[in-house]
């Protein structure tokens, strides 16, 4: 495939895949995007959560000479200085639900809209956005987490929603909703404890996994919400 590719986010998963691309796609040119460089060679200084930020990347992808074909959203949150995934009701605060629906909701479909002038018509066009198994309401078993479930389940309903819309303006474009299993990266590091060891993916195992994923979908398979086995996890 020739033409760009945007990996956003450069934490584990998002440098990961960024660098397999680089390694397997030889007419693609991979930039990855974050807030923090790290040694991935095409870097563009990116905020998913920051207007400005959103605004210069749509600059910069109108001034890039190739086509845009990919986007792979890989940012996200559970965890930060004071957001703390919840164990019960009682730790509920408004700003740490704001704080985890900026992020994990509302950032990935402002970058969806940033980027819907550059779909090009008659090409394939792969948007893929990675989302979270515990954001399956059907799938919850165990409750708690409620911030972190609930705003990558309002990710899946807003792509849901825009996947039906796309699919009528650009018959070529594909959405997936990915769920990566449980990859070790910061995000994870503090929970890791409870997951075997043969169940606790490398960042190189989870990248391989869902950039082929990614590769296998068709247009009809739109919408989809894939765990990385390609199974579909329920809604
Ligand atoms: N790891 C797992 O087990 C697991 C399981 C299920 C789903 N996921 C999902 O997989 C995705 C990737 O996570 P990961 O495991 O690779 O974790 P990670 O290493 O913590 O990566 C997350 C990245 O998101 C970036 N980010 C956060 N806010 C941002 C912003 N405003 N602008 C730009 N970048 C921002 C972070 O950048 P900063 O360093 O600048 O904050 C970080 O690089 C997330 O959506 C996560 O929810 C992960």
């Amino acid at each position: 495939m020739n033409g760009l590719a945007l990996v956003i986010g450069s934490g584990g998963i998002g440098t990961q895949i960024a660098e397999k691309l680089f390694s397997t796609e030889n007419e693609l040119d991979v930039i990855l995007c974050g807030r923090k460089k790290n040694n991935f060679l095409n870097f563009w200084e990116f905020d998913i959560e920051n207007d400005n930020s959103l605004e210069n990347l749509k600059n910069k992808i109108h001034d890039y000479p190739k086509d845009l074909r990919i986007v792979i959203n890989a940012t996200g949150r559970l965890h930060s200085e004071k957001l703390i995934p919840e164990k019960r009701l009682q730790h509920l605060e408004k700003e740490n639900l704001l704080e985890s629906f900026s992020i994990n909701a509302i950032a990935p479909i402002l970058l969806a809209k940033t980027v819907e002038e550059f779909i090009p018509k008659d090409s394939s066009f792969n948007f893929a956005s990675i989302s979270a198994r515990v954001g399956s309401i059907g799938d919850n078993k165990t409750g708690g987490w409620y911030s972190y479930r609930a705003a990558k389940s309002a990710q899946n309903q807003l792509f849901k929603s825009l996947s039906i819309e796309w699919s009528r303006k650009f018959p070529h474009a594909i959405i997936t909703l990915l769920h990566p299993g449980t990859v070790n990266t910061n995000l994870s590091k503090p929970f890791q404890r409870f997951v075997p060891e043969n169940k606790l993916f490398s960042t190189e195992k989870a990248s391989n996994l869902l950039l082929n994923l990614i590769k296998q979908q068709k247009a009809t398979d739109t919408g989809k919400f894939l765990a990385w086995d390609g199974s579909i996890i329920p809604w």
